[in-house]
């Protein structure tokens, strides 16, 4: 498809998207026309590795031949069924994750995208505490359905909004590197969770129901919150009677170098969690997973979620497999590798640009933040944009992120199944691109 029909198909047939948004100019980017593993291949019979793993959905690698077959096998026998009645690839999806989870977690309820899954996990808390108000991070992201998940992603403007939901406000994240309270930790003893919490304490318009949070803020800047933090979290909530939700959307099923993100903090047991992504291998299906009590207790307040196609034996076929998958091959063994190599990458190069600010992450979920000196940590945007591009013309993908209106960091996001020869290529490509920019700013 040339650029001339591209451009007049978007101008025609689709919705504008907004010019400086993440979601803009879509036509000018390159248009995709097939994948496999970990490169992804445009009109023009460009490659480019896909260091963002689609939209983080293809953390498996594109079209994994397992899923495909899972996907080809199942169809055969039976796409759709009714929400209404049970089918036996959701129980069977239903006992392998139960299977997985760590206890005290068991139980699950099917969806179709993450924003569904923050949806029902919220009304669940709700449900099962009789509470209201719900906190999350300020450089939070869960979700983009127009009234709750919006509400509270608050790293994007609420004011985009014409609603916002009542009873949900932001608290501060634990961005160590660029502290909202300017202290250090852990001389700082967590202060900025103890600054919120008086706030939302004097804020809470009810009974309060739920903190919901990432376990490694992504689309807010790859942020991982210092060690002790959840902990404190945990008490926090259960000395206010609310929940504990933690959204493993981007960090669940091996991504981050163990099954779940949450499981990298010692004694913190969430009440309620998340998955979707790779959850079906690429096919859309996500998750809400609690323990028996919390469920109970909603359920007995008349809870229910669902959706049309939540149940779909498709979409159950393709999330047994992907679990498999990631149990089978150990992914998060291999996030794990993954993350070393491109650490240690990271580290020679960081020894020559000073562009590198901070580099952190968990498994395959990486940021570099880049500063245009060390000293000051003055945000790199432009010279961030400049190395996306370049290395989108050598052939490497990956988004820019940042909190709030900062987008300095380059967020890294390989399928777990990338190759190391893959990873290397991908190093060498940034390399070129940090090394051509830091030039360029030197003339
Ligand atoms: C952490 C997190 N939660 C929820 C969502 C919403 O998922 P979806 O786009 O599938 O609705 C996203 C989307 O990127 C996300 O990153």
């Amino acid at each position: 498809m040339d650029a001339k029909r591209v451009r007049s198909i978007v101008e025609k047939w689709m919705f504008p998207t907004e010019g400086g948004s993440y979601m803009g100019g879509l036509e000018r980017r390159p248009i995709l026309a097939r994948s496999k593993g970990s490169i992804v291949v445009d009109t023009n019979g460009k490659e480019y590795l896909d260091f963002q793993s689609g939209q983080m959905a293809a953390a498996l690698g594109h079209q994994h031949p397992r899923i495909v077959a899972a996907i080809e096998k199942t169809m055969k026998v039976m796409m759709h069924a009714s929400n209404t009645m049970l089918n036996v690839p959701r129980l069977r999806l239903h006992e392998r994750l139960g299977r997985l989870l760590p206890k005290p977690l068991s139980k699950s309820l099917f969806l179709v995208s993450g924003s569904d899954a923050i949806e029902a996990a919220i009304d669940l808390a709700r449900k099962a505490t009789g509470g209201l108000d719900v906190i999350g991070f300020h450089a939070a992201l869960h979700g983009s359905t127009s009234y709750l998940t919006r509400s509270v992603t608050f790293n994007w403007d609420r004011r985009n909004h014409s609603i916002v939901a009542p009873a949900t406000q932001s608290i501060l994240t634990p961005y160590c590197y660029r502290c909202p309270l300017n202290l250090k930790f852990p001389g700082c003893k967590l202060q900025c969770l103890t600054t919120s919490l008086e706030m939302a304490d004097a804020n809470f318009t009810s009974q309060p129901a739920a903190f919901i949070g990432e376990p490694v803020l992504s689309a807010g800047g790859v942020i991982v919150p210092p060690p002790g933090y959840y902990e404190a979290i945990r008490k926090a909530c259960d000395a206010r009677g609310m929940l504990l939700i933690l959204d493993e959307s981007q960090t669940g099923l091996g991504k981050t170098g163990k099954l779940f993100g949450f499981q990298h903090e010692e004694g913190v047991t969430p009440d309620i969690i998340t998955i979707s992504k790779h959850f079906g291998g690429g096919f859309p299906i996500s998750a809400v997973c609690s323990t028996a009590p919390v469920a109970e207790a909603a359920v007995k307040n008349g809870y229910f979620a669902t959706r049309s196609h939540a149940t779909d034996p498709l979409a159950c076929a393709a999330g047994e497999e992907s679990l498999d998958i990631v149990v089978d091959e150990d992914l998060s063994g291999r996030a794990a590798h993954i993350e070393r190599r491109i650490r240690r990458a990271l580290k020679r190069m960081a020894k020559e640009f000073e562009l590198i600010g901070d580099v952190r992450g968990r498994g395959v979920l990486l940021g570099i933040e880049l500063v245009t000196d060390r000293r000051s940590k003055a945000p790199a945007n432009k010279q961030a944009q400049a190395v996306f591009e370049h290395c989108l013309s050598a052939g490497l993908i990956f988004q820019l992120r940042g909190v709030r209106k900062l987008k300095n960091v380059i967020r890294l996001v390989p399928p777990m199944t990338a190759t190391d020869a893959e990873v290397d290529r991908a190093m060498g490509i940034l390399y070129d691109a940090l090394s051509k920019v830091t030039r360029a700013r030197a003339a």
